[in-house]
């Protein structure tokens, strides 16, 4: 497993790379609008691992609740991992709450699910596995 990404929300992207990008010099590899969680993306490696900054696409949407909720930071940690399937059965059969029963596609292609921070120490927590099709390996 290796750490995949680090999201954070923000309510603007453009303010948010003023930061990431302007000052300190991060490089944007990627944007794009994920429909289906209401987000655009952008895609800022640090070595292997990338900061995904995260600005909700509309009011409702879970991050747009969770700027409300929380303000902005870091909004959840992603673990790349090699058979997301197995690894939600695994968290299923160890009695871990999950927010996704079985894998969605997320930024890039990849195959997503997330995990309640209830069982994982007050962390949303995101699987991420890599498909032939993912355009972010
Ligand atoms: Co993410």
């Amino acid at each position: 497993m290796k750490i995949e990404h680090i999201g954070i929300a923000t309510r603007s992207l453009d303010e948010a790379l003023l930061f990431w990008r302007d000052a300190l010099g991060l490089e944007v590899v990627h944007t794009e609008v994920v429909e289906e969680q209401g987000v655009r993306v952008a895609l800022l490696p640090v070595g292997e691992p990338r900061i995904e900054l995260l600005e909700p696409t509309h009011e409702g949407s879970p991050v747009a609740k969770f700027l409300e909720k929380r303000g902005a930071g870091i909004h959840h940690v992603a673990v790349r991992v090699a058979d997301i399937r197995a690894s939600l059965q695994r968290l299923k059969g160890q009695g871990a709450r999950l927010i996704d029963e079985s894998p969605r596609v997320g930024a890039g292609g990849c195959l997503v699910a997330f995990v309640h921070p209830q069982s994982a120490g007050g962390v949303l927590l995101e699987l991420v596995e890599h498909t032939p099709s993912s355009t972010q390996g």
